[in-house]
């Protein structure tokens, strides 16, 4: 495949802390909330099935009408001097009893380390986790919709201990190079909105280090 040779970097392995989420502080997302729920009433088929839409990808009109419609995400960035690190929006939908099983996301030197997630619906009683693997990540290259590579990282082979969680009931900073993985064992559906960068911002320093469990039971 043409751009499996896409240059990842590796996650972090035998840490002693990571960074994994912080809540952010962002008075009117409730807003934001409110005015891509009606949106996304136009877009059912999406969101009734499991997956991640890209959207300046997969439906750049849904791009446009969050770009246009919804001013007070770029007006928050904006507010915290990180437009300029603005990358996609993305939407994602898990299934009653689905999940994203452990993984890190496909990190390259341009693309950024962290993402904002802003609840949209069914988040209550749904965990996002962050892990601390015993062995390395292997690289894995997946397919996405629209038939370009997505290569991400892998530890269904590792044992892994839990770091930390968090349930998405506000907006979240996360930084997703360390493991994690998230469950929806509720009967609904749960919907989340993915605010995402480039490296012209460097969002890590505003996420706390936590000790990982490993680590914790070596002292
Ligand atoms: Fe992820």
């Amino acid at each position: 495949m043409e751009d499996s040779h896409i240059e990842l970097i590796e996650p972090p392995f035998d840490e002693k802390e990571l960074q994994c989420w912080t809540y952010l502080d962002w008075v009117n997302w409730e807003t934001i909330r409110d005015k891509v729920l009606k949106i996304l009433e136009d877009y059912e088929r999406l969101t009734s099935r499991h997956g991640i839409t890209i959207t300046s990808r997969h439906l750049p009109d849904l791009y446009e009408r969050i770009d246009n419609e919804v001013p007070e995400i770029k007006d928050f960035l904006r507010s915290k001097g990180w437009e300029d690190g603005f990358a996609d929006y993305a939407v994602v939908v898990i299934e009653p009893n689905g999940e994203f099983q452990k993984h890190s996301d496909g990190i390259t030197k341009e693309s950024g380390n962290c993402r904002i997630l802003v609840p949209l619906s069914g988040t209550e009683g749904c965990s996002t986790i962050f892990w601390e693997p015993d062995q390395p990540a292997k690289k894995i290259v997946a397919l996405s919709t629209d038939g370009t590579s997505m290569p991400f990282w892998s530890y269904t082979h590792a044992n892994c201990y839990e770091i930390t969680r968090f349930e998405l009931d506000k907006p979240v900073l996360m930084h997703i190079a360390p493991c994690h993985e998230v469950e929806n064992h509720t009967t609904g559906m749960r919907m989340n909105l993915w605010i995402s960068f480039n490296s012209k911002v460097n969002l890590l320093p505003e996420i706390p280090y936590v000790e990982t469990p490993i680590a914790k039971t070596k002292i």
